[in-house]
């Protein structure tokens, strides 16, 4: 690695802890759309609470970038909500006080689930060419980190482009056995070892359209399966 590259994972703060036994809210108590019915065993974080802990995200991300110019690269597809709300608190943050964090969004996707198991098969597509990053402060924005495979391979291409600095943003964090250890800078929530779909989280590309997050059923995985 080189020296002038700081890679600063380790997450200094884990984010909110959510433990094996929460059960989740009962679907009764939140609109969600009627074609999902009967595919939902729960809502587990739901959409306001996303959005207050993004924007204490938001807050910390100022505090600690503030005032240097950044890239986002946001990972499709599933990080799309949390990057664009994201980016959303940081604008509002840079237009209400004196700091500001001048940013420019780029964007990267990459695949590697089938039905609710991660496949080695990672596939980075569109965006190889990351050269834009060379000598910048990277802002990687993903939605989910599980086994951490996905966000290490990331890493590591992004760091063969050299850029000054790279920080990493991620709404949950999974605790698994098989965990890589790569932890992001900023984690939103720590959550249990279950498949949570919504806020842009897909099965097999369902789901994206429901704003809280929620566990499938597994009638709703059979469903979905393919
Ligand atoms: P990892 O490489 O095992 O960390 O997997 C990360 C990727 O798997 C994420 O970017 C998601 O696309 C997907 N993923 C992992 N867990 C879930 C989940 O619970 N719901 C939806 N997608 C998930």
């Amino acid at each position: 690695m080189a020296d002038d590259l700081t890679i600063q994972t380790g997450g200094k703060d884990g984010g909110i802890v959510i433990n094996d036994d929460w059960p989740g809210y009962s679907l009764e108590l939140f609109n969600y759309p009627k074609h999902y019915s009967g595919d939902l065993e729960c809502v587990y974080i739901p959409h306001g609470v996303i959005m207050d802990r993004t924007e204490r995200l938001a807050r910390n991300i100022m505090g600690d970038l503030g005032d240097h110019d950044i890239v986002v690269l946001c990972v499709l597809k599933a990080g799309y909500q949390f990057c664009a709300d994201l980016v959303e608190r940081i604008k509002a943050l840079s237009r209400n006080s004196d700091h500001t964090l001048p940013m420019s969004v780029n964007f990267i996707r990459l695949k590697s689930y089938v039905n609710d198991q991660s496949t080695e098969d990672l596939h980075i597509v569109g965006a190889e060419d990351l050269s834009f990053l060379t000598g910048k402060n990277v802002l990687i924005v993903e939605a989910i980190v599980d086994t951490g495979k996905t966000m290490k391979t990331l890493l590591k291409h992004v760091e063969a482009f050299r850029p000054k600095m790279i920080k990493v943003a991620g709404l949950l964090v999974k605790r698994v056995p098989n965990s890589s250890g790569c932890l992001p800078d900023y984690v939103g929530f720590e959550i249990p070892n279950r498949f949570v779909v919504g806020y842009a989280l897909d099965y097999n590309e369902y789901f994206r359209d429901l704003n809280h997050i929620c566990v499938i059923s597994e009638s709703g995985k059979l469903k979905y399966k393919v």
